[in-house]
């Protein structure tokens, strides 16, 4: 996989991928062109068997600024209309595979918004978190008035999103919205030794797990729990069932073939 404005390891570590957002100038501001490649990266991800977990990550500057703010500068609502550019973050949303964040330095706007639409949030000691669309006229577009609300709650969220305020590691971890905090020199290898936790175990039951908490955010709990509830029994018609618990019972170490 060759693409201009992301860095692609399908194999980074035993089944487990990277991507890294690549315009190290810019501060992985993402344009459209950087979106699409992201998009096109994680549908091939999510479809080649060798891949458990993918790792979503920028340099330790910066994860991303935000939106390429000089591409949208000029552009009027009927542009923004017709690019349609939130269809592509849609379909980032529909990666069955668990995606992780490994942030360093700044994640803000469209940033922010990405490392949100990821599953889980690694951040370095150094990582900044914000939505500074309101500094420059605008308000997030992305899902951060919907995602970080539900993440931090409404206080912290309003606060965020009306000043423009940034948060770091420490304030982000107190709020809930990341997972963990790691040192900044190694923060990727961190996320790496995560990511390989969730690769041990049956990819099928974690695709499926991951699909019902999502569906949390979109269902009232009636609908939550029977969506939770067909999932659970789903798996009972996997291999991966029937060698998680036999070896639990013969007290040994399972070997999950996503089967
Ligand atoms: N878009 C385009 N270019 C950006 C950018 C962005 N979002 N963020 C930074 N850059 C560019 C800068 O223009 C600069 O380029 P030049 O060297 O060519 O001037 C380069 O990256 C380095 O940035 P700074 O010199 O500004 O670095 P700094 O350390 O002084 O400041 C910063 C860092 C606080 C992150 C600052 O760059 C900044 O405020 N960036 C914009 C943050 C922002 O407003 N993000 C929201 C964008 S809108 C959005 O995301 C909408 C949405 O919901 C989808």
């Amino acid at each position: 996989m060759s693409f201009e404005h992301i860095l692609v390891e399908p194999q980074h570590a035993p089944q487990i991928a990277l991507i890294r957002l690549n315009r190290p100038k810019e501060l992985n501001a993402l344009n459209l062109q950087l979106m699409r490649e992201l998009r096109d990266a994680l549908k091939e991800l999510d479809n080649n068997d060798e891949v458990r977990v993918i790792i979503l990550t920028g340099n330790e500057r910066a994860f991303a600024a935000g939106a390429d703010i000089k591409e949208m500068a000029g552009r009027t609502t009927v542009d923004m209309m017709k690019i349609d550019q939130f269809s592509t973050w849609d379909q980032i949303k529909r990666t069955k595979k668990p995606l992780i964040a490994a942030v360093s330095g700044f994640a803000l706007g469209g940033g922010c918004e990405l490392v949100m639409t990821c599953d889980m949030i690694i951040a370095s000691e150094s990582a900044q978190f914000g939505q500074p669309e309101i500094k420059i006229g605008v308000m997030p577009g992305a899902g951060g008035t919907q995602r970080l609300t539900r993440a931090v709650g409404k206080a912290l969220a309003m606060e965020i999103v009306l000043t423009g305020r940034f948060i770091n590691a420490e304030e982000a971890l107190r709020a809930g919205l990341i997972n963990k905090i790691v040192p900044t020199e190694t923060y990727l290898q961190e996320t790496v030794k995560f990511a390989q936790q969730i690769a041990a175990l049956s990819p099928l039951a974690v695709q499926l797990a991951k699909e019902a908490v999502l569906s949390s955010f979109e269902n009232n709990l009636s609908e939550g729990l029977l969506f939770e509830r067909k999932n659970f029994y789903m798996l009972f018609s996997t291999e991966d069932q029937k060698e998680g618990m036999a070896a639990f019972v013969e007290k040994r170490a399972a070997t999950f073939q996503g089967k």
